[in-house]
């Protein structure tokens, strides 16, 4: 059954401009996981299930399913899914445009009465963008088996328990000590997304099939000084936390510049979160909390990283009358797309006759962690000037609906597949 990819455009042009309203008001385009505007979001996400009349369910992780099921018997599952939480002041697409995109295809496939041979499911994960509790990618990260006891005991800076969050949003976070039963039925995780760089808009290519998504390593770093008087105690007697986390800044900005021009890989560093305290312009800052985001496709340029950011701070703690810490917050490794998921998806948009290149993401995704345990892929579409994780966010619906039709072709090769291994 042909997708058209012209007249899908309202479609998900109708849900994108739905989303976007569900906003915190005063900084467009925010919907932080579990927040009132994320319950808001997944509120409108039941109503569409319902209205495409699929059976709603919310799993052990809190993952919000929409289930379509096959007539025939088998409970094999094929998943498209991405998430409807944003960044702080984040995008109108980031995770929206890779439902909507499922929410699309689902319409499709029940306008044209068409029965699958397994069954199809939109997964809104929980929480994949970088929270208060210092962990992104909570409901793929739930699903594969991989979130920890620490993690889900945390706490953020309003007091709130990771898990008990987990569980006042539907889920059973007793029971993430392991993969998610559901894993042992899963034949493929799909998910669209905006590429948030500017590769294909630069080529002009329509598909970007992703072949690995870098590891992600986040770390929290602590500087303790001495509050005072700002009018009083004299340069040479301070303890100013803040001087000694802004030598930290640069160095990690000045080191994972040259790391990334010696290895020739992908490899990024941030320091993008700081809390000073007590923050006030008449005290010395007496302590500083930051968050390092670093990315890398080379365990060994991540490793000579930390060798040298370590030898840093016992220097700082030596010679600055200050104490630094350094602690792990999460962790998620380098992995690669299976490779006939790659195949297909490139046969897929080779038959739709859209460009397309294989290509590397530099951001994570829920797909990064459901490819540890499940065969799991996915696509890029094109966004404007690259950017990213910013209100100027911008992809537009053709694009995306094009990004829909390769999912569904998608959908249909490993139809294909299912029934020929079946015979
Ligand atoms: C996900 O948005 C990431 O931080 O890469
Ligand atoms: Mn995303
Ligand atoms: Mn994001």
């Amino acid at each position: 059954m042909e997708f058209d990819i012209n007249s899908n455009i309202s479609f998900i042009q109708e849900r994108i401009n739905d989303l976007e309203k569900i906003t915190e008001k005063e900084n467009p385009y925010t919907r932080l996981v579990f927040s009132k505007e994320f319950y808001d979001g997944r509120s409108w996400l039941r109503d569409q299930y319902t209205s495409l009349d699929l059976s709603i369910s919310t799993d052990e992780v809190g993952n919000l399913i929409g289930l379509l099921k096959t007539n025939k018997k088998n409970k094999q599952l094929v998943i498209i899914g991405s998430h409807i939480d944003t960044v702080p002041s984040g995008g109108r697409y980031d995770g929206i445009a890779g439902v909507v995109s499922a929410l699309c295809v689902i319409n499709h496939i029940k306008k044209n009465d068409i029965d699958l041979p397994f069954n199809l499911a939109v997964y809104d994960y929980l929480g994949e963008e970088l929270n208060d509790w210092g962990t992104s990618c909570i409901g793929s990260r739930g699903l594969a088996g991989v979130i920890n006891e620490e993690i889900l005991s945390r706490k953020n800076t309003a007091g709130l328990v990771l898990k008990e969050e987990i569980d006042k949003i539907g889920g059973n976070s007793k029971l993430l000590n392991k993969p998610l039963p559901v894993i042992k039925n899963i034949l493929a995780c799909l998910e669209l997304h905006i590429e948030q760089g500017k590769v294909l808009e630069d080529r002009k290519i329509e598909i970007g099939v992703v072949r690995s998504i870098p590891s992600i390593s986040r770390f929290s770093v602590t500087v303790k000084g001495q509050a005072g008087h700002s009018g009083t105690i004299l340069m040479n007697q301070r303890s100013d936390a803040l001087v000694t986390a802004s030598e930290i800044i640069s160095f990690v900005n000045k080191s994972a510049l040259k790391l990334s021009q010696k290895s020739n890989q992908h490899f990024v560093a941030t320091i993008g979160k700081i809390n000073v305290h007590p923050n006030s312009a008449a005290i010395i800052p007496g302590f500083v909390e930051m968050t390092i985001d670093l990315r890398a496709t080379s365990q060994n340029s991540k490793e000579e990283f930390l060798n040298i950011l370590n030898k840093k701070i016992s220097l700082l703690n030596d010679t600055s009358s200050c104490n630094v810490k350094i602690k792990d917050l999460a962790f998620a490794p380098y992995v690669e797309m299976d490779k006939d998921l790659i195949y297909l998806f490139q046969k897929s948009a080779n038959s739709l006759g859209l460009s397309n290149t294989i290509m590397d993401s530099g951001a994570g995704h829920d797909t990064a962690q459901l490819s540890r345990v499940v065969p799991a892929g996915m696509i890029f579409i094109p966004c404007k000037d690259g950017l990213s994780h910013c209100p100027e966010e911008y992809a537009k619906v053709s694009d995306i609906s094009k990004g829909t039709a390769v999912l569904w072709e998608m959908v249909q090769n490993l139809a294909r597949k299912k029934i020929e291994a079946d015979i």
